[in-house]
């Protein structure tokens, strides 16, 4: 099968989603070439992520990373959400193939905004390297969205 379990699962059933009521930091990513985009939004409590929902107009590829995302960071540490990778989103899904494999990168990308946001919200100082231009590929070979 094309796709693991878990992906059509968290395809089918997403973990946290909708908007959210007063949050204390949204962050929204998007890719240009495909038009999807992913919006994360975050309850803090001091440094430790209360809770997340989040919002993908996207592929489903695009839908399952950032539903196991939100997953991965609640209840966590600021610090630990943003050690947060795409690699580690996609071995948590078992896997994504190839071709969707740039679709995790918007949900690494939609969490640091989020926290980034948070820090310029706060007025706390943060590691501008961690927001470099990304290394982002999505969509650069592909033509079209069919799934
Ligand atoms: Fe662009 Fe999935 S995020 S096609």
């Amino acid at each position: 099968m094309l796709y693991s379990e878990k992906v059509m699962d968290h395809f089918r059933h997403p973990r946290n989603i909708g908007e959210m009521e007063n949050p204390d930091a949204i962050g929204e990513v998007g890719n240009a070439k495909c038009g999807d985009i992913m919006r994360m939004y975050l309850k803090i409590d001091g440094d430790t992520i209360t809770d997340v929902k989040f919002m993908t107009f996207g592929c489903g590829s695009a839908i399952a990373t950032s539903s196991i995302a939100t997953e991965m960071i609640k209840g966590k540490k600021i610090k630990d959400a943003l050690q947060l990778t795409n690699q580690a989103v996609v071995e948590a899904l078992d896997g994504l193939p190839a071709h969707k494999l740039h679709c995790s990168v918007l949900a690494e990308e939609a969490v640091k905004a989020a926290i980034k946001d948070y820090y310029d919200r706060n007025g706390i100082d943060y590691d501008k390297s961690l927001y470099a231009p990304g290394t982002c590929v999505c969509c650069h070979t592909a033509d079209k969205k069919d799934d």
